[in-house]
This record gives C-alpha cells, sequence and structure tokens, in this order.
C-alpha cells in the first residue's frame, strides 16, 4: 500500500482524478463524500498558507483516497471529510488517511460522514472515534397542507424590524439555545451580517409577543436556488409548552408557501427529539444526514 501525501494545493490532473473519484463514490454510495465546502476548495484548490490541506494516497498510478483537512483555527477544532474509490476499499487506504489526519492534527479531529453508512461507522469505531453528532437535513412539498397556526391567549405575532428587535432577538435566541453553543452563542455582528444578505427579507422573520414582551421567533429564509428554509424556530424555555414553536413554524411554512417555493428544508440535530417530533408532525420527512466522529463527546 502507497503512504499517504499531505498537500495545501493540488496540481490540474490531480484535481481532474479526485474530482472522478468522488464522482465514483456518490454513484456507489447513493450520497456525495464531500460537503459544499470540500468541493469549492477542490476546484479552486490554490489556497495559500493556513488554509485546507489535500491527503491523497496514490496506487498504480492514481489516486485511490482523499481526504480534505480543515486545520484547527482559533475558534475551531480541525474537521475532515475522507473517502476511498469504490473499487478500492477494504484494502486499508481509509484507515491509512484516518491515522495521517490525526498525525496532523492531533485528538481534537472531528470527522464529517455524509449519509450514515455502515463503512464509515466501521472504520470509525474500530478507530476508536464516537459518534459526536448527527445533523438531519428534513424536507416537505410546499404545496401538502398544513393546519392554520393557533395562537395561545395573549399572544400576537409580528415581522421583525430591523433596527429595533435585534437585542431582544438575541437574548431570547440565547436563552431557547442555551444547550446548543453554535446557535445560542451569536451575537449582534451575526445577525447584522445576515441582515445584508441579499436573502435578508424581515417579512419572512416571525416574532411572537407574549404580553408584549418577546417570547418566541421563526426566522425563514429563500435560497437562490428557490427553496425555503425554516432558518431558526426557537421558543423562549418560560413559553414553552404553549404551542408557540408549532404556532410560529406553521406561520412561517404558510408564508414561504405563499412566496411559491416548491420545497422547504430544515438542518436539525439528530438529540434535539422535541424539535425532530415537531418537523415531523408537521410533513418533514428525513431527506439526509451527515456525522460527526469525534475522540468524545467532548470532541464537539
Ligand atoms: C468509510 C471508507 C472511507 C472506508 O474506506 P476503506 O479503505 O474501505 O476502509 P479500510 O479498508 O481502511 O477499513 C478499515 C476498517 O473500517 C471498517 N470498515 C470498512 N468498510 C466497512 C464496511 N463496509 N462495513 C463495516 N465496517 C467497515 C472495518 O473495521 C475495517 O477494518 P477491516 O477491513 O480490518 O475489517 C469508505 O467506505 C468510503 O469512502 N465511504 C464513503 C465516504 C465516507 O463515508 N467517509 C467517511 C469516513 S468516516
Amino acid at each position: 500500500m502507497s503512504g499517504v501525501a499531505v498537500r495545501r494545493t493540488l496540481a490540474e490532473p490531480e484535481i481532474a482524478e479526485v474530482t472522478a473519484l468522488v464522482a465514483a463514490a456518490e454513484e456507489h454510495d447513493g450520497v456525495g463524500p464531500l460537503s459544499e465546502h470540500a468541493r469549492l476548495w477542490l476546484r479552486r484548490a490554490h489556497e495559500g498558507p493556513g488554509g485546507p490541506r489535500a491527503l491523497t494516497i496514490i496506487a498504480d498510478g492514481a489516486v485511490v483516497a482523499y481526504a480534505h483537512l480543515d486545520p484547527a483555527t482559533g475558534e475551531e477544532s480541525a474537521s475532515a471529510e475522507l473517502v476511498v474509490h469504490p473499487a478500492h476499499r477494504r484494502r486499508g487506504h481509509g484507515r491509512a488517511l484516518l491515522r495521517a489526519l490525526r498525525e496532523e492534527t492531533g485528538d481534537g479531529l472531528r470527522v464529517w460522514a455524509h449519509g450514515d453508512l455502515p463503512a464509515a461507522a466501521g472504520l470509525a469505531g474500530s478507530e476508536g472515534l464516537a459518534r459526536v453528532r448527527a445533523l438531519f437535513q428534513m424536507r416537505r412539498p410546499a404545496a401538502d397542507p398544513l393546519p392554520e397556526p393557533r395562537l395561545a391567549e395573549g399572544v400576537l405575532l409580528r415581522a421583525f424590524e430591523t433596527g429595533r428587535d435585534e437585542k431582544d432577538w438575541l437574548r431570547v435566541n440565547a436563552r431557547a439555545f442555551a444547550d446548543h453553543p453554535e446557535q445560542g452563542a451569536w451575537t449582534l455582528d451575526d445577525v447584522l451580517q445576515r441582515e445584508r444578505e441579499p436573502w435578508f427579507d424581515p417579512a419572512g422573520f416571525f416574532l411572537a409577543e407574549r404580553d408584549g414582551a418577546l417570547a418566541g421567533f421563526h426566522w425563514t429564509k429563500i435560497h437562490s436556488d428557490g427553496v425555503g428554509e425554516v432558518y431558526v424556530v426557537g421558543v423562549d424555555p418560560a413559553a414553552q409548552g404553549l404551542g408557540l414553536g408549532r404556532a410560529l413554524t406553521l406561520a412561517g411554512l404558510r408564508y414561504l408557501r405563499e412566496r411559491g417555493v416548491p420545497e422547504i428544508m430544515l438542518y436539525v440535530d439528530e438529540s434535539n427529539t422535541a424539535a425532530v417530533r415537531l418537523y415531523e408532525s408537521l410533513g418533514f420527512t428525513r431527506h439526509a444526514v451527515d456525522v460527526m466522529y469525534g475522540a468524545g463527546p467532548g470532541a464537539a
């Protein structure tokens, strides 16, 4: 078996080989092995020092295995995605790549596996990595029937007002996502940045007020390809259990449908069973799943 080469850039012929390898894996596994971010980098594959690295294994003169590595930054631990050509599996290439990745990064490495394939689970498990997180992408056709949202006594829905609602929203977001640091730690800057995005539309950003105070929200998004998204739904813990989550979700879904989107998608953590159940009851089904493997729960 050949060794693993670690590089910051790839030459054109190798980029073409890796692209073909990725396509063969997608055809074979029924799911693409790389995220959009890793595929975009591969197409350019010419970043300066400090950017992603490419790990390859060459056998019989061709690339048979590939990994994309994003080294650790000040804020995030290192993360990687890896794939072995379907015609070259079960020969130890996957294990060799994973070991090389861990040598590059140390114990903090997180590996994202797309789909929930037994081979990925087998490899990760045999190298002592645990499933630390899974992210579901759920979808539903926009035209499927939707009940009317029902609001509890004293609750009113209105649209977000830029320049006025940011601070209140941040407070409720932090409370609603106290256990989900990625979402709960958003700052004013995170909100202002999104307000400048071309997709931002306050008319699709619903706030629920209870006795005059912000109690929950549903921020929707319409992607450039026309698909609608339940971007973030949150309810203040003090207002949970009143059906606000369901009412807010329904209000946003109806809005997206009125805007003419054909399909509505969302991301939700597998561990967020309350949210998964709510979305299932509203007709969403599992469309895709990404699994993160790491050294243990602390790795997340
Ligand atoms: C997962 C993947 C990278 C494994 O590559 P590979 O080169 O076939 O793996 P290896 O030959 O190094 O196998 C190492 C161990 O992984 C496990 N494994 C590999 N394929 C497996 C399968 N189909 N089912 C169960 N366990 C499997 C076994 O424990 C194996 O050890 P063994 O051969 O001694 O039994 C490959 O199947 C792949 O590219 N899948 C699609 C992309 C992907 O899911 N990437 C995420 C990886 S975490």
